[in-house]
């Protein structure tokens, strides 16, 4: 393995872009961002999520990647690392609360991948009664035992890639996975877009309406925005740890947020030319995924075969995100803990197998049991995305272009004057981290608790 400072290292410029691009795109992009669209209008909710993501995901995760590749520590020592005081650790703690929640609800639909995979390879959508699909899912998720299986088997999956490695378990799965995921999503995209009347669907995406936008709406994509490019929680302050100093951080950057953003665009264009080609409603919700699709795929030309890639895209998709997540943790006790990385992998393994079993539950048995009017695993995505992250990523900025400051940060980003940068373009990187982004942040929590109105 190829040891940076006695520390594992990605070992390319290809790894480290497809391990990062491979933590961003996920579930997030295929379960979440169409669901999302469908619920809060198309193209308009498309237009602010772009917006977002270039004004506030993006700087935060050049500030995490900051963070990480300057300290080449874990989420806690980072920060100490680079001020020599545990106080600023703290920050860390937001993170690993929030991949506690996101990992957990995240293995749990990670399971009803799995599950769907093998329902797909079985044929049972195209010979299912269509009107049972809703049944099928419904019954599945509810049933308590299926799902904690499945959640096990995910999180197994993950486990092991983890414990092969940064280099070995981590970047060369994902070398191999996301090209593969690209060819599928985009085979599927064009096989929705050549169907009968897919053209509803298509200016549905692309031909914004902005008498939908509300103030939900905004809250809603920023909040997909800093869950979809992994922001907020440390994921990229750990993948930025095994990065070598010759990497420009810009450039990987903004090559994740760009793939991830395409992929998001790329697996609308795979779902709702079918949705409105067949003639059913976008907002289905979260269950677009699992009730709408299959049943599309019951009526579609070819479409059993279209289903095994699809639920094969959606489960390299969760898988490399899953791995990110799980790294976090790992790094974390590992390097605060001094435990191997199996015993890591082993303790990790049990708290999100625990935390995850309940998310599982509550969509069952334990469904009564509500928090501030939400189901355990709502609550769980609803409080990582629209307080922790946000809460996290204001810190890291604040930490970043205050604490440590504009000289380190523009030393980092030019690999100290050897990286051939604009110098503009670096100034507003830094204004964006400084102040656009901090303040975007202030207000949206602002907004979302109603303290303006
Ligand atoms: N970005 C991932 C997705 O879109 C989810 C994720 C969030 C992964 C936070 C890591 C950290 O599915």
């Amino acid at each position: 393995m190829k040891e940076n400072n006695g520390r594992a290292s990605f070992s390319s410029s290809f790894g480290v872009l497809v391990a990062m691009a491979g933590s961003a795109v996920g579930l997030g992009n295929m379960w979440r961002f169409p669901y999302l669209v469908g619920e809060n209008g198309g193209a308009a909710f498309i237009i602010i999520y772009m917006i977002a993501v270039a004004f506030i995901s993006l700087p935060i995760f050049i500030t995490e990647f900051f963070i990480g590749r300057r300290a080449q520590a874990d989420i806690f020592g980072a920060y100490e690392k680079l001020t020599g005081s545990k106080k600023w650790g703290t920050i860390g703690l937001f993170g690993l609360l929030a991949v506690i929640c996101i990992l957990s609800f995240y293995s749990v639909v990670g399971g009803w991948s799995v599950n769907y995979l093998g329902r797909a390879v079985a044929f049972e959508f195209t010979r299912a009664d269509t009107s049972e699909l809703g049944n099928i899912f419904s019954n599945f998720v509810s049933d308590p035992w299926l799902p904690l299986i499945f959640h096990t088997i995910f999180l197994l999956m993950t486990a092991v890639v983890v414990i092969l490695g940064v280099e070995k378990g981590i970047e060369s799965f994902a070398k191999v996975m996301m090209p593969v995921l690209f060819v599928i999503i985009i085979l599927l995209a064009i096989r929705s877009m050549t169907l009968e009347g897919a053209g509803a669907g298509i200016s549905y995406l692309f031909k914004p309406d902005f008498s939908k936008i509300t103030r939900g709406t905004v809250i809603a994509a920023i909040g997909q925005a800093f869950f979809s490019l992994s922001v907020g929680c440390g994921t990229i302050i750990t993948y930025g740890s095994y990065v070598s100093k010759n990497e420009s951080i810009i450039k990987c950057s903004a090559g994740t947020a760009i793939s991830d953003t395409l992929f998001a665009i790329i697996a609308g264009c795979a779902i709702m030319p079918a949705v409105f080609a067949f003639g059913i409603s976008p907002s289905e919700g979260p269950g677009l995924v699992f009730v709408t699709l299959p049943y599309i795929f019951a009526q579609m030309p070819l479409g059993g075969v279209v289903a095994i890639f699809f639920f094969i895209s959606l489960l390299l998709a969760a898988i490399t995100s899953s791995i990110s997540l799980l790294e976090v943790v790992v790094a974390f006790l590992s390097e605060e803990r001094k435990m191997s990385r199996k015993k890591a992998v082993f303790c990790s393994f049990g708290l999100f197998w625990v935390v995850g079993a309940l998310c599982s539950l509550s969509q069952g048995k334990l469904s009564d049991w509500t928090i501030f009017g939400m189901n355990f695993f709502d609550l769980l995505d609803y409080v990582s995305s629209n307080i922790l992250m946000l809460i996290g990523g204001l810190l890291m900025m604040i930490f970043a272009g205050w604490k440590i400051g504009k000289k380190a940060l523009k030393e980092e980003l030019t690999n100290n004057g050897t990286l051939k940068i604009a110098p503009w373009l670096v100034n507003s990187i830094v204004f964006l981290i400084r102040y656009v982004a901090p303040i975007a942040i202030v207000a949206i929590l602002f907004a979302t608790y109603g303290i303006f109105y």
